[in-house]
This record gives C-alpha cells, structure tokens and sequence, in this order.
C-alpha cells in the first residue's frame, strides 16, 4: 500500500504530491518543521511539539489557514498509514512566489506531513553508548526556531560520520558546547547535571525539557549552563545526547578521549529509565 502524505489540507499517495520549484522552502529553507515520535500509534509529546511549531512559525511570521489542525491531521495521518512506532515528519514553508528576499503577501503557506520508519537504539546500542566530535558551531544565532536551514548541522554530522562518531557537537568560541548537531547535550559534572539553558543559541528539544522535569522530579542536582570545552573533555563524569529519535543516548568518548568509565553513567541510567517508564505508563502520550 502506498504511503499516505498529508499535502496542502488533503491526504494523498505519496506519488501525489507536487511541489513548485518556486516553493520558498525549496530556495530559502523559509520554513520550519517538526519531528514527532509516535509510539502504540499515539503522537508522543503532540501538545509540546505544536506549540513549539506554532513558536517557530510565528517567529519567521508565517501564517497558517485557521481552520488548520495539526493535531487532529497528525492522528488522522498515523492512522491513515497504520503508523505503530516511527516518526511524523512534518514541514511547513511560507509558499510559492516567485524569487524574491522579501516576504511576498497573500501567499499559501505549503504544508506537509508523513510518516518516517525508525529504529529506536537497541539496549546493546544504549550500553554500548556512541562517540562524538567537537566542531565549530557555524549555525545563525536563531537556533531556538526550528528552520529548514540545516546545512551547518549536516556538514557538522557528516564531519561526525567521516570520524566515525554518531554526533558532532557544537562549539561556540567564547561559550561553550552548547549541543548536538541534532541533539541536545547533557554531561553530569561532580553529581551535578549540567545542559545549556534555552536560550536564541540552542534548539530546546521536547526531550530535553521532560528530561529537565524528570532530574527535578529525581531531585538530581541540576545546572543550566553551557559546558565549556575543558569541562566537557576533563571534568564530565557522564555525558549523553537526546532527542526525539534517539530518547537518551550515553556519549562513552569525545573527541577520542574516554567520558568517566567508559560506560553509560548511574545519572544517565537513571534519566532514561524514568523517561522509559513515563512513556510506558502514560494514559494520554500526545499529553505527556
Ligand atoms: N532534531 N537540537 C537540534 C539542533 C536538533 O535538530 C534536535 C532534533 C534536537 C532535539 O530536539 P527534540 O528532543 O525535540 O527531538 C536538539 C530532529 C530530530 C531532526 O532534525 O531530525
């Protein structure tokens, strides 16, 4: 059976779908989007991730037909495509006009969303943990909205792959390491749980923030500082990246040089066992 896409307010087979080579998305990356879990068939986090795209969308000023509803065409997506774990892709970009900088009027927005297959790491790839490099930050200075302007994040993880890490962090000259190329980062410094704190420079994942009322929750002691480079290479007991995908990931080296033991922290354990359990026993996961 063909894949069912959400295209412009209608379900369609993925073959389709048309998208004009004027779209803005296609030459500006002029749009945002949205990567949402789906577990037992239910969009995980729905309510957090709609309202950081609505954050997003409102910050570049693209409006969305008001009779649009992310949520109820996420659920009706799912089910169109018996999605049972896997992920929603879903884009929005502020339309078609013809080339020009500046915002044209009056246009319509072009929406998108489909399913995506994903594995989720395996428990030997969680105690096994992954690699990471430390590479410049080359990213705008508006990270906290999730734009199509990835390409500083994809030479960043294609730095990664061709060192053979899983993920590239970021490092900005004067601040610190303030997350993955796709992913949040979090170290655990003398017992303390250290991350960067929302802010222009950092994408806030919905990872990220449960995993910040899960530590609260845990009473683990809690900084929100950027880690600086010596820190996260000299001092970092633990270390491990989040996101939607990946839930919580242990870093075992960095840069070549081993994280605490080698192997997957107590803290790290701990945060991704009480995420497991949150998931596993939450009666509504779009509300979690
Ligand atoms: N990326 N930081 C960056 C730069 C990201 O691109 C992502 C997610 C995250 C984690 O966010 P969340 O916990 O909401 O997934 C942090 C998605 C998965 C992507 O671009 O594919």
């Amino acid at each position: 059976m063909s894949q069912i896409v959400f295209f412009n307010g209608e379900f369609m087979p993925r073959e389709n779908v048309q998208i004009s080579f004027e779209d803005r998305g296609f030459q500006f990356g002029d749009g945002v989007y949205e990567v949402i879990k789906c577990e037992n068939g239910q969009a995980l986090a729905l309510n957090r991730h709609l309202r950081r795209l609505k954050r997003s969308l409102d910050a570049l000023e693209i409006q969305i037909p008001s009779e649009l509803d992310f949520a109820h065409l996420t659920r009706r997506l799912i089910k169109a495509n018996s999605l049972h774990d896997g992920l929603v892709y879903m884009q929005v970009t502020r339309g078609v006009a013809p080339r020009a900088h500046t915002f044209p009027e009056n246009v319509k927005p072009t929406v998108i969303a489909y399913p995506m297959p994903w594995n989720n790491p395996t428990s030997v790839q969680f105690k096994q943990g992954a690699t990471a490099i430390i590479v410049p930050d080359e990213r705008w200075l508006r990270c906290d909205i999730k734009s199509l302007n990835l390409i500083a994040n994809a030479v960043a993880k294609e730095k990664a792959r061709r060192a053979g890490a899983t993920e590239a962090l970021l490092y900005r000259e004067g601040l610190g390491v303030v997350e993955g190329s796709s992913s949040n980062l979090f170290a655990v410094i003398d017992g303390t749980l250290v991350t960067a704190p929302a802010s222009p420079l950092i994408l806030s994942g919905i990872t990220r923030e449960i995993l910040l009322e899960l530590a609260s929750e845990l009473s683990i002691p809690l900084r929100t500082e950027v880690v600086s480079r010596h820190e996260l290479l000299h001092d970092a007991q633990e270390a491990f990246i989040t996101s939607r995908g990946i839930a919580v990931l242990p870093l075992v080296a960095i840069d070549g040089k081993i994280v605490g033991d080698g192997t997957p922290g107590p803290i790290t354990q701990q945060l991704a066992n009480a995420y497991k359990s949150l998931i596993d026993e939450a009666e509504n996961l779009e509300a979690i």
